[in-house]
């Protein structure tokens, strides 16, 4: 069931563990046994990044990478570093304005990872990958950090999230005139209710080059679950906020088409809307968040689930034009 990121070596089973709740909506107990049971059930790739949870009251970033690290030196969990595919991110403010601690300079990659792996507790980080594009610093000065990390055993493949079609085959460009390492994978924003950006341009670069796709808000914060139908559910969670947006008739209808696959094949919403991105080629592994236990056991099953040629298209045509 495991599937190769782009030309990267790593292999990942096609659902990815998304990291940001770890420290945040997730307390360290709760981000823990999510963790262990992600594992247990036979996943392996766990994303995260160097700026997660600094949007939060009282954190200054890093916090998501603190539990991870603190995770895999708990008791008995010494053999997980091996098992797990370890990603996680440089680029978005770690600073003040003028702190210089942002972006993909040289420099500040140099030190951002020293901080990731103290953080996360492990001599190196198997997906390293540029939050955002930075048009402020040379291509070439990023590629050839990116390369000197990848010779020092640091990190072992890296991607590019938040990125344009445009810009992520420059920087590619740039590391073949350089002959040095290539974004192996993409990270962009991907689901049911948002697909226009990805699929007009970054989908048929990706699968023309063979870049792995793990899309992020695989769940769209929650809505694909279809726990938010009214305003009144969307106090059901601190990610009800980022939902508002999606209760309107064209999103509301993706998830009528979700309900009624998910009837008939004894599923969740969740799990058909996680199966739908899964069954995309292209996409290597969806992203999706969990705050408990409970809440990831469903979303592993949607790895279990078939989805027939003509669910894939009810769930299309439901959702074309978003
Ligand atoms: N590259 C980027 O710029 C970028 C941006 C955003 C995210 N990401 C990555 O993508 C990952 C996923 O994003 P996300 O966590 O923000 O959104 P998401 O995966 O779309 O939504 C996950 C949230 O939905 C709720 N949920 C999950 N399973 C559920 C279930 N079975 N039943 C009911 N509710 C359930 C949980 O929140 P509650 O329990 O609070 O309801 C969970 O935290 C992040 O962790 C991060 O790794 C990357």
């Amino acid at each position: 069931m495991q599937r190769e990121i782009g030309r990267s070596g790593l292999r990942v089973a096609p659902l990815a563990l998304g990291g940001n709740v770890f420290g945040w909506t997730a307390d360290e107990a709760s981000s823990f046994a999510v963790l262990d049971a992600f594992v247990d059930g036979g996943f392996n790739l766990i994303d995260t990044a160097d700026v997660y949870s600094r949007w939060a009251p009282g954190h200054s970033g890093g916090e998501s990478e603190a539990v991870i690290g603190r995770w895999l030196k708990a008791p008995g969990n010494a053999h997980k570093r091996d098992r797990i595919v370890l990603a996680t991110k440089v680029g978005k403010p770690m600073g003040d304005e003028g702190s210089g601690k942002t972006g993909l300079s040289r420099r500040w990659i140099r030190q951002a990872v020293h901080d990731s792996l103290q953080r996360l507790q492990t001599d190196r980080i198997d997906l390293y990958q540029s939050h955002d594009d930075d048009t402020a610093t040379p291509l070439e000065e990023t590629m050839a950090a990116f390369a000197e990390l990848i010779a020092e055993g640091k990190v072992r493949a890296i991607g590019a999230s938040n990125f344009t079609a445009a810009r992520l085959a420059e920087a590619n460009g740039a590391a073949a005139r350089l002959g040095v390492p290539r974004y192996e994978c993409l990270q962009p924003h991907y689901n049911l209710v948002e697909r226009k950006v990805f699929e007009d341009e970054l989908e048929p670069l990706c699968r023309e080059q063979n870049i792995g796709v793990i899309n992020f808000f695989g769940l769209a914060r929650g809505f694909l679950t279809g726990k938010y139908r009214s305003e009144a559910d969307l106090a059901k969670s601190i990610r009800g906020g980022g939902v508002k947006k999606y209760l309107e008739p064209h999103p509301m209808r993706v998830l009528a088409a979700l309900d009624a696959v998910a009837d008939e094949l004894k599923a969740t919403p969740a799990q058909v809307a996680l199966a739908w991105q899964m069954a995309r080629p292209g996409i290597t592994a969806p992203i999706a968040s969990a705050t408990g236990v409970a809440q990831l056991q469903e979303l592993m099953g949607a790895a279990r689930l078939v989805l027939s040629p003509a669910q894939i298209g009810e769930l299309g045509a439901a959702s074309q034009g978003l």
